[in-house]
């Protein structure tokens, strides 16, 4: 503990030191200029963490107006937490605007966080009330709940259990639940999450729906391989308007196998609806036939790049995104750089009202949790087509 707390005090004195930010010809705007409202900018600080903080795992909504409500894992408090952050110009600025805490538990929220809005009304709730869960875990169980805010995220109130399962435990065999994802769909709410308590399965992908935000329908299973060590994870889902279809990415490892060098390979369903994903065949990212991404992927759409507009994928290990114009298809997979850092399941987001503004969201990568690095949650936004042009090792 001592020898990484030193450690990373030097590498930070060297950062800061060795490597003052330089002007970077290709952008727009660089790290020594204030980020323009709704401009590009790279690395621009939400939130810097101090002592013992750790920030993975952003997640965010834009609401219909535009206003951006983002938030992260952050550990380091007990009970830990999600702090809840504004931004009214597209990343430029933020504001710390609330905590969304574990009201019920007194386990606090623990991990991976997951925010929406409803965009009708729903039991009881007006359209435009934001929605937010997580992972709430004591050595007593695993349990995803459900907060609302009828105050634009200034205020949450607990309003139901979701689902729940056993301690938290990655070992196949245990039963906890874990990563949702939340999606208002057809006057219901769609609650996606990892389940690791089906016999069947060391983890599956499943959802449960609600009509009225209290109560939940059965479990019902969205990806499963019939190989039991497989252990699909961490639902993201996107729509493709142009193919009217859903996709959804997750990550697939199997025990300690690799496939392209990688052991979380990220696969990808897609599906006429997103409540029946269940019979499309998983099918591997893989670039050129020789790069894959690995864990915890994020998926986006946006309408520019061509009929079919193009999905874009971020992992967890690398600063590039992963992109598809070709709605999907197994072998027009492409990868480009982006000035952004690799983070632990690091979300992407594009600007409803301008397709070609690409997020990224800062954080601290999988092997550095821990280490003290307090690199902060940020934002970047790059031009989606410019990306489309960028060589993958444009910013190494
Ligand atoms: C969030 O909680 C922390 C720890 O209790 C506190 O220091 C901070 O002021 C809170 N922030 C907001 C915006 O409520
Ligand atoms: C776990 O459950 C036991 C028995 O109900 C209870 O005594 C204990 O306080 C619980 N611990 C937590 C962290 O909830
Ligand atoms: C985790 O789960 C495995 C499989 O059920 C079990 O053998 C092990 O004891 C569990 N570990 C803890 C710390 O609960
Ligand atoms: C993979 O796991 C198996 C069984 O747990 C173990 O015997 C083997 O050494 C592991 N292989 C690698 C490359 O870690
Ligand atoms: C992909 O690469 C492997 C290993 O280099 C090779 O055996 C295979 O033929 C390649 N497949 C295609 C479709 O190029
Ligand atoms: C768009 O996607 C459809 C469905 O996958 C595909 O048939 C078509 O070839 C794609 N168009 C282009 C330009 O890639
Ligand atoms: C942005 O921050 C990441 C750390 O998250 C760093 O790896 C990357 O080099 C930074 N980008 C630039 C252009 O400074």
């Amino acid at each position: 503990m001592l020898l990484s707390a030193l450690v990373a005090t030097v590498v930070l004195a060297h950062d800061s030191l060795a490597h003052p930010p330089r002007p970077h010809p290709d952008r727009p705007d660089h790290p020594s200029q204030s980020p323009r409202p709704w401009g590009f900018f790279t690395n621009n600080t939400i939130y810097q963490t101090t002592g013992t903080e750790s920030i993975t795992y952003p997640r965010y909504i834009e609401l219909t107006d535009g206003t951006i409500i983002a938030t992260s894992s952050l550990s380091g408090h007990s009970p830990n937490y999600f702090p809840i952050f504004e931004s009214r110009n597209g990343g430029a600025s933020w504001k710390y605007i609330s905590n969304l805490t574990d009201q019920v538990n007194g386990w606090g929220f623990s991990a991976q966080p997951a925010l929406t809005e409803l965009t009708f009304p729903l039991g009881g709730y007006p359209a435009g009330t934001i929605l937010g869960t997580g992972n709430s875990w004591s050595d007593n169980g695993t349990r995803i709940d459900l907060y609302a805010s009828t105050d634009r995220a200034r205020t949450w109130k607990f309003v139901s259990h979701i689902a729940q399962g056993g301690r938290p435990n990655t070992t196949n065999g245990a039963t906890p639940i874990w990563e949702p994802y939340l999606l208002p769909y057809e006057g219901q709410l769609v609650a996606y999450y990892s389940d690791q308590r089906d016999p069947k399965h060391g983890q599956k992908l499943a959802h449960q729906t609600s009509h009225d935000l209290h109560t939940w329908g059965p479990v019902v299973n969205d990806v499963t391989y019939e190989l039991y060590e497989a252990r699909p994870g961490m639902t993201v889902v996107a729509y493709i308007p142009p193919l009217d279809q859903w996709i959804l990415v997750h990550e697939r490892p199997i025990g300690n196998s690799s496939s392209y060098g990688v052991n979380y390979p990220v696969y990808y369903v897609m599906a006429d609806s997103p409540l029946d994903f269940r019979n499309s065949v998983g099918r591997p990212i893989v670039i050129n036939n020789a790069t894959a991404p690995n864990a915890s992927p994020y998926v986006v759409w946006s309408p520019v790049g061509g009929p079919n507009g193009t999905i874009v994928v971020s992992d967890a290990d690398r600063r590039q995104v992963y992109t598809n114009t070709a709605g999907g298809a197994l072998d027009k997979w492409e990868e480009h750089g982006t000035p952004a850092g690799a983070v632990y399941s690091r979300a992407i987001q594009i600007f409803k009202d301008r397709p070609d503004s690409l997020m990224v969201y800062g954080g601290e990568v999988y092997d550095d949790f821990g280490k003290g690095l307090h690199v902060p949650f940020s934002a970047t936004v790059v031009s989606l087509k410019k990306t489309l042009r960028t060589k993958v090792d444009a910013f190494s």
